[in-house]
């Protein structure tokens, strides 16, 4: 799967896709990042990307111009690719959002917004908008690092031979994952529960199900 990031801020990437899970998943060949600079299809010698509203108001919109190029750039290495904007009037990121995509197995190309705003007729170019929740962050880059993290970890062979994106939080049921205990059987005055130490298998289940919280999602 080949995941194109367009954004102000390229060098915001590596340190998060570049590490731990996303990391092997590049590395097993699962999938491909590749970030795409907006200044570099800014117009004029200051290599503009952003403009006053029409209308009035405060604070600066992104261009449409420099947009429409780095998503031609990104369909151009992958024409059927997903165009997801982050903005946080999209439709609320949840994981059944998140499964429905890393089935898909379609390319992404994420668009991070930035400054107060964009021109409105990006939108044309988008198949889905997506918050990540209701509250306003300074840009898309971090909602897309989210985004990311979410789908690459549900795609086969990221996770190795653990079934845990299966049955973890969120799964089909809307169960939250139940709480879970390693060694030492005792620390600091506070003890795992016998249950879990008995080795009744169907006890276990049965305590893990009621020890589950319920997703509101
Ligand atoms: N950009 C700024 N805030 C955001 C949010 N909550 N979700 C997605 N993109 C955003």
């Amino acid at each position: 799967m080949k995941i194109q990031v367009i954004t102000l801020f390229p060098k915001m990437f590596p340190a998060v896709l570049e590490t731990s899970m996303l990391l092997k998943a590049k590395d097993l060949g699962i999938v491909e990042y590749s970030y795409i600079d907006l200044r570099e299809f800014g117009q004029g010698p200051r290599k503009q990307v952003d403009d006053t509203p029409y209308g009035g108001g405060d604070g600066m919109l992104l261009k449409p111009e420099p947009l429409f190029a780095a998503v031609e750039r990104a369909k151009s290495n992958d024409k059927d690719a997903t165009v997801y904007l982050m903005t946080p009037v999209g439709e609320r990121l949840k994981q059944k959002t998140v499964r429905s995509i890393a089935k898909e197995k379609t390319g992404m190309i994420i668009i991070c917004a930035h400054y107060e705003g964009y021109d409105e007729r990006i939108t044309s170019l988008v198949d889905r908008q997506i918050s990540i929740g209701d509250y306003v962050l300074t840009g898309g880059e971090i909602p897309a690092m989210v985004l990311v993290d979410s789908v690459v970890r549900l795609l086969p062979g990221v996770l190795g031979g653990e079934t845990s994106a299966e049955i973890e939080s969120f799964s089909d049921d809307q169960t939250l994952e139940f709480p879970q205990y390693t060694r030492p059987e005792e620390f600091r005055d506070m003890k795992v529960p016998g249950v879990l130490l008995s080795g009744h298998h169907a006890e276990i289940e049965k305590w893990r199900d009621t020890h589950s919280k319920k997703a509101d999602n």
